[in-house]
């Protein structure tokens, strides 16, 4: 038997009927491969491509198009991928290849997450969520099989970072797999990732501070004053990339807020594909994952670019959140 467990292999082990999300989860991670060369040392690919806006009014990258390209090539291939909203594109795109209507995926893509930190060489991300369809009353409907979370059935992120990893959650756990470029394969590097109950960094763009509401505000100032008070200090800790600040909050523990501003009542972070597959990924690793007095999985998709606030990562310390930003509620 190989010594590594590559993600083939980790799954097989499962002995589950995987077969379909296996063949999704490989052709994602060939396209995962295929980003990571490009952001290799590629400079001309860094700057934005100024005369293209996104629909979100966003600057889009060249390599917000060019990772797009990639996992749609790649799920069209799979045959197990029906449809996908990705946050590039304004409607699902279904996938037209001859055996769709077997497929048996939906899924959410964030193709790059945290494109304005590529041209100054910072870690960005792919973020996706996997739904069955024939979980679903109307699993030919993209829009109702995605309206509430419930046939959600895996999701995970790459991270571009000085290596790059695959983090996947299923029903039950969440594992880390690296990837072995002399392999051109994820193996499975951390095992069934728990994020710590508890943490002292605290993950929020501080400079958006004056649009907080007041409870999220005295959540913040009680951030800042843990070492006046209770002896030892918090952290902030704000990269500008979601994938890479989650997965800081994952292994390190921590606290990480996108709240709703003046400027964006329904905050920032798009609920398909930003906001959920986080929030499923910080669930089953034990943490918490909220947004107002709800918990995000609960909330109903009702238009594919949706936003929502979150606060999410260790249980104890959204727990203690929670009680400040509920008296703005
Ligand atoms: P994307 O690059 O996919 O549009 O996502 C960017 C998001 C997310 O990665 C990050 O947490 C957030 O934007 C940062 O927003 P601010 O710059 O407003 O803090
Ligand atoms: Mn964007
Ligand atoms: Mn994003
Ligand atoms: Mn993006």
């Amino acid at each position: 038997m190989p010594k590594e467990i590559n993600l083939y292999r980790f799954m097989k082990g499962r002995n589950e009927d995987n077969q379909d999300l296996i063949t999704a989860l490989e052709h994602m991670s060939k396209a995962a491969i295929i980003i990571s060369d490009q952001l290799a040392g590629q400079l001309h690919l860094m700057s934005p491509s100024a005369e293209s806006i996104n629909l979100h009014g966003e600057i889009q990258h060249y390599l917000d198009q060019f990772a797009e390209q990639q996992f749609l090539n790649a799920l069209t291939d799979s045959d197990s991928c029906f449809a996908v909203i990705s946050e590039e594109q304004e409607d699902y795109i279904q996938l037209s290849s001859a055996l769709s209507q077997r497929a048996r995926y939906i899924i959410a893509l964030d193709p790059l997450d945290g494109s304005s930190n590529i041209d100054v060489n910072v870690p960005v991300g792919s973020i996706f969520s996997i739904y069955d369809r024939f979980k679903s009353a109307s699993p030919n409907h993209p829009a109702a099989v995605l309206q509430d979370s419930g046939s959600q059935v895996a999701a995970g992120y790459f991270l571009y970072g000085p290596a790059t990893m695959l983090v996947m959650a299923l029903s039950d756990q969440v594992n880390g797999f690296t990837l072995d470029r002399s392999l051109h394969e994820f193996i499975l590097s951390h095992p069934d990732i728990r994020i710590p109950e508890n943490g002292s960094i605290y993950s929020v763009n501080d400079g958006n501070y004056h649009q907080f509401d007041r409870g999220t505000q005295n959540y913040l100032r009680f951030c800042r004053q843990q070492e006046e008070f209770y002896g030892s200090a918090f952290t902030a800790r704000y990269i500008g990339s979601m994938v890479a600040d989650i997965h800081r909050t994952l292994f390190r523990g921590g606290i990480f807020l996108y709240p709703a501003t003046t400027a964006a009542p329904s905050g920032k972070l798009r609920l398909a594909y930003e906001c959920r597959p986080m929030a499923y990924i910080i669930e089953k690793a034990g943490g918490l994952a909220n947004s107002g007095p709800k918990n995000i999985l609960e909330i109903d998709l009702s238009s594919p670019h949706q936003r929502a606030p979150v606060v999410m990562g260790s249980a104890e310390m959204v727990r203690t959140a929670q009680n400040f930003l509920n008296s703005s509620l």
